[in-house]
């Protein structure tokens, strides 16, 4: 494999498990430090041996996404021990609502803002001070094509994806201005424990041209790409991981 991150830091939110982990894995391959956290100490610690098989250079925080105090100790923890981030992938989201969008309480809609929304934004922001001190560093949001295309039985959670496509187009000329690009994927569905509901009994393809659910694997190779000097000139933008579902031309 191509080691195309020697010498770069990578902090990868929500990496534990399912696309996070995955996205943890490659750019360790690919000769990154890498730091992975969630909120729970054991998934952090089994993640951080199960990077270790491998002799991959890595570090587990436990972070919550959401408490401000939780953001801040991941990033010195990140510091403390490498000195720099070159590359943060914003990755966390929730959905605890599925059915009608009009049976959502406020207090689920909170939380899927929060930590969908707002807890990106605010950890980009705090990471900025230190990606820009780095030669060609990167951000990467991890949308959905919910948020082109919203599913009825997840609305709510469809629509605190598109914010993510439109911040990235927003903070693209700002983060330009710091030699920094910001990208995003817009996965489809992607074979996790996330999104079980919709492989799990009978897989829904909806209008998915390979009729497949696609692996964390795939969505890593898609995030490292962006990731890396091969795509030197793209900032800005949303590529779709979904093999041909629907989402926009
Ligand atoms: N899977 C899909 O089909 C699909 C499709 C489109 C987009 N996506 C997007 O891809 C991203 C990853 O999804 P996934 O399917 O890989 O999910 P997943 O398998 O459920 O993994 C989620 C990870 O995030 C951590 N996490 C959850 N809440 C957190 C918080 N508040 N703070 C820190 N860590 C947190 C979890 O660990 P803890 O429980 O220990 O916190 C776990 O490591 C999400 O943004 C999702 O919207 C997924």
């Amino acid at each position: 494999m191509e080691k195309r991150f020697l010498n770069k830091i990578a902090l990868i939110t929500g990496s534990t498990e399912g696309i996070g982990f995955s996205i943890a894995q490659r750019l360790g391959r690919e000769g990154a430090k890498v730091v992975i956290c969630s909120r729970k100490q054991e998934k952090v610690t089994k993640a951080v041996e199960q990077l270790k098989v491998e002799n991959l250079d890595c570090l587990g925080v436990v972070c919550h996404v959401g408490i401000e105090d939780d953001r801040r100790n991941l990033i010195e923890k990140t510091i403390e021990k490498y000195g720099g981030i070159d590359i943060l992938v914003c990755n966390v989201a929730v959905n605890p609502h599925h059915g009608n969008i009009f049976e959502i309480d406020e207090r689920q809609w909170d939380k899927i803002f929060d930590i969908n929304v707002k807890s990106t934004f605010l950890l980009i922001k705090q990471a900025i001070p230190f990606l820009k001190q780095r030669k060609d560093s990167n951000v990467l949001i991890i949308s959905s094509i919910a948020g082109y295309y919203p599913s009825q039985i997840i609305a709510p959670y469809s629509i605190s994806k598109t914010p993510l496509i439109g911040m990235t187009k927003a903070m693209g000329p700002a983060c330009a201005e710091l030699g920094i690009r910001v990208n995003c994927i817009a996965p489809g569905v992607i074979k996790t424990k996330f999104s079980k509901a919709f492989w799990y009994d009978e897989p829904i393809y909806n209008d998915c041209f390979m009729k497949r659910v696609g692996y964390s694997d795939e969505v890593a190779a898609t995030a490292a790409f962006l990731c890396s000097n091969d795509a030197s000139y793209i900032t800005g933008e949303t590529i779709i991981c979904a093999g041909g579902a629907n989402a926009r031309l």
